[in-house]
């Protein structure tokens, strides 16, 4: 190849390459394949590297590069950098507008052509680009000097080094907003957390940390991303003469501009979109403290001029902030209708995302502890959108002398039973599940549930309107219920009262299953009630049994275990069972074979497949009967697996876990032989 066919060649690289960018980073619409465009860029790469006299500062491949500096450069903006007065209500956004049609003269009734566009929560930038070329890109700083960053802002991938087109003017200034996308943002923070260092507090810092980083190849690690919004100076050339077309242009020359801009007409279409933008504002990918309306007709925003320092034909509509700091006067906790116990910050009172916050979840004692909260400290409130008001962080640095920490309560701050904390569980409970008044209602739904106690005509209404009028305060209650207070409610009458007292006369003759699941003890589901029933045969039993002797029946593990011990051992629950009994539920016992705990105790067996001289469900109820725990899943825990015909994934994990496999012979020939001593 000649020397003017590898300029050549190398010229169509880097505009195809270019083009390619604003394909894929500006319009979001690819022409070629990740791995097409990787080869391109790589037969650049080598002819550069070939040819190093050849390489320009503009091309692709130069992104990255230079050394590290001891410092930013100040640079003098040819054209100070702006801010943006602000409206916080349509009232401010009104008179705001007001202002214009009057400095203009226009009718009031005129309505005005803004562009809407959303305020990007960054750092404003000053690009120059000089016959196209990214020259110089420098911070706001005070808006007359800022700090030269263009090694920094080249990493930054959707920005052209070179613009796209031949007609752009010999020199264009551009601004815009510098950004970190959230996910970009997350993911710093789990990796500077990882490695032990400082996170960012917010996108916006991490951006701002990230962009004035002295070492350009550890921005170019930082997820930065920018949109351009409007344009400085320009010389030797020409620009159209509206902001939207303005904002076109740029696009077309390859430079990201947001595609949530809009054109609106007058007040209404900025309320619209201000509207519009705060219910998407969650779901966008980066943080937008507002909105920012411009006077479209570049003639008009001239003959406005500017005010101080902000420009006339412009202003900032925000959002109500979402973090504010504020400090915590208490910490109380809530218990909830399952008994959770959830610690809640008293707060001294805050404006925050437009309302008045007194009170912010803590979640639980893991989140307390994670976050390291105490009473006195002062912290950042945040509401985001609807969603409740929560603690964000603790400000450490200003953490007062007299701080209190945060103690889980021993007793339920409602009814004074028992707190328990299963291990490995965040969540603390109320252990009163019955007697509790936070719970206790619920307690009655699921007690008179169909499944349950089975009462007829006792549906979760009822309770409610029995709760609210003071005819039952707790389970034993249910039964103490007479005809006549009863005909006396709303839409009641004295046969649905009689009916009613029938159907809980005749709910008293029940079964133990049916009265332990009725107990809504925690992760006592049915089957777990009936389990018990069947294996321990009477309640007495079940009270008196500990974890390790719960762990024998059938399917029950350390959790359910302790749930259940600690549902017992509270006296509130005990004395509502006696009273129960007392007022006439009852029950059959069931005889427990004792035996039963016997020869395969302790063994843990799943069946698997399918077998042929053996029904599934009788192997699983001989192999129960001489002790052994059958399970439907394997894991380490398993210590057999009898695999039938066809077997499939849990054999497979079996062999994966080292666990004796053994086939329906075997499985015939262990039940034939084993007996209970
Ligand atoms: S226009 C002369 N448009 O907001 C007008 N600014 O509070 C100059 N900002 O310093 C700014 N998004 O950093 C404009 N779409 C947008 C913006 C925006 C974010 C920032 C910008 C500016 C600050 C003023």
């Amino acid at each position: 190849m000649t020397d003017s066919t590898i300029q050549h060649t190398i010229n169509q690289l880097r505009e195809a390459l270019r083009y390619h960018n604003q394909r894929y980073y500006v319009l979001d619409d690819p022409e070629i394949s990740d791995a097409e465009y990787d080869q391109l860029f790589q037969k650049l790469q080598r002819l550069e590297q070939e040819h190093p006299e050849l390489i320009t500062t503009d091309s692709p491949t130069q992104r990255v590069g230079g050394a590290a500096l001891s410092g930013f450069t100040e640079v003098r903006h040819l054209r100070p950098m702006l801010s943006l007065g602000n409206v916080f209500n349509e009232e401010e956004l009104l008179a705001f507008d007001k202002r214009i049609h009057e400095r203009l003269k226009l009718e009031a009734k005129s309505d005005l052509a803004y562009v809407a566009e959303p305020k990007l929560d960054g750092l404003a930038i000053s690009l120059l680009y000089r016959e196209g070329v990214l020259e110089r890109a420098a911070t706001r700083g005070d808006g007359e000097t800022g700090e030269d960053v263009t090694q920094n802002v080249r990493t930054i991938k959707t920005l052209p080094l070179k613009l796209l087109g031949n007609d752009w003017p010999k020199l264009l200034e551009v601004r815009g907003e510098i950004f970190m996308p959230r996910k970009g943002f997350e993911a710093i923070n789990q990796k500077l957390a990882t490695q032990g260092q400082k996170t960012f507090a917010n996108p916006r810092n991490a951006a701002a940390g990230s962009l004035r980083q002295l070492d350009p190849q550890l921005t170019a690690q930082r997820p930065l991303a920018i949109y351009c919004y409007a344009v400085g100076i320009v010389e030797e050339g020409t620009m159209p003469a509206t902001h939207w077309q303005q904002l076109a242009q740029l696009k077309e020359w390859g430079l990201p501009v947001s595609d949530l801009i809009e054109q609106v007409q007058g007040v209404q279409g900025c309320h619209a979109y201000f509207a519009a933008m705060g219910k998407k504002r969650d779901q966008l990918p980066f943080d937008i403290d507002g909105v920012v309306y411009k006077i479209n007709d570049l003639n008009l925003q001239e003959a406005l001029g500017f005010v101080s320092r902000a420009p006339r034909w412009a202003i900032a509509h925000k959002f109500p902030a979402q973090e504010q700091v504020t400090t915590i006067v208490e910490v109380e906790f809530q218990v909830g209708r399952t008994g959770a116990l959830t610690p809640v910050a008293r707060l001294e009172p805050v404006f925050v995302g437009g309302v008045t916050v007194s009170n912010a979840t803590l979640h639980n004692m893991d989140e307390i502890e994670r976050k390291d909260i105490r009473v006195g400290d002062f912290v950042i409130v945040r509401r985001a959108g609807d969603v409740i008001p929560e603690v964000a962080r603790v400000l450490i640095e200003r953490r007062p002398q007299n701080t209190r920490p945060i103690e889980l309560p021993t007793v339920c701050p409602v009814c004074q039973s028992h707190v328990e904390r299963i291990e490995g569980e965040a969540v603390a409970r109320c252990t009163g599940g019955l007697y509790c008044t936070a719970q206790v209602k619920e307690a009655i739904k699921h007690f008179a549930s169909r499944r349950a106690l089975n009462i007829e005509g006792l549906g979760d209404k009822l309770v409610e309107l029995l709760f609210a009028k003071g005819l039952i305060k707790h389970i034993d209650d249910i039964y103490r219920l007479e005809a006549e207070p009863l005909a006396a409610l709303e839409r009641m009458g004295k046969k649905s009262a009689e009916n009613l007292i029938a159907a809980i006369d005749k709910s008293k003759q029940t079964t133990l299953e049916r009265f332990i699941y009725g107990l809504g003890i925690r992760e006592v589901g049915e089957s777990t009630a009936k389990a018990y029933a069947k294996h321990l045969g009477s309640l007495e039993a079940l009270m008196a049994a500990d974890e390790t002797a719960l762990q024998t029946v059938p399917d029950v593990g350390p959790i359910v275990a302790a749930h259940t011990v600690q549902f017992f051992a509270e006296a509130h629950n005990r004395e509502i069972i006696q009273h129960l009994r007392q007022l006439g539920v009852s029950w059959n016992d069931y005889e427990v074979h004792t035996e039963v705990l016997g020869a395969l105790a302790g063994q843990v067996i799943v069946l698997t497949g399918s077998f042929s001289r053996l029904n599934r469900e009788e192997a699983k109820e001989r192999l129960e009967a001489l002790g052994a725990k059958v399970s439907s899943s394997v894991s380490a825990k398993t210590t057999r697996v009898f695999a039938g015909e066809k077997a499939g994934s849990k054999l497979a994990k079996a062999e994966s876990l080292n666990i004796p496999i053994a086939d329906e012979e075997a499985l015939l020939a262990l039940l034939e032989t084993t007996k209970n001593t």
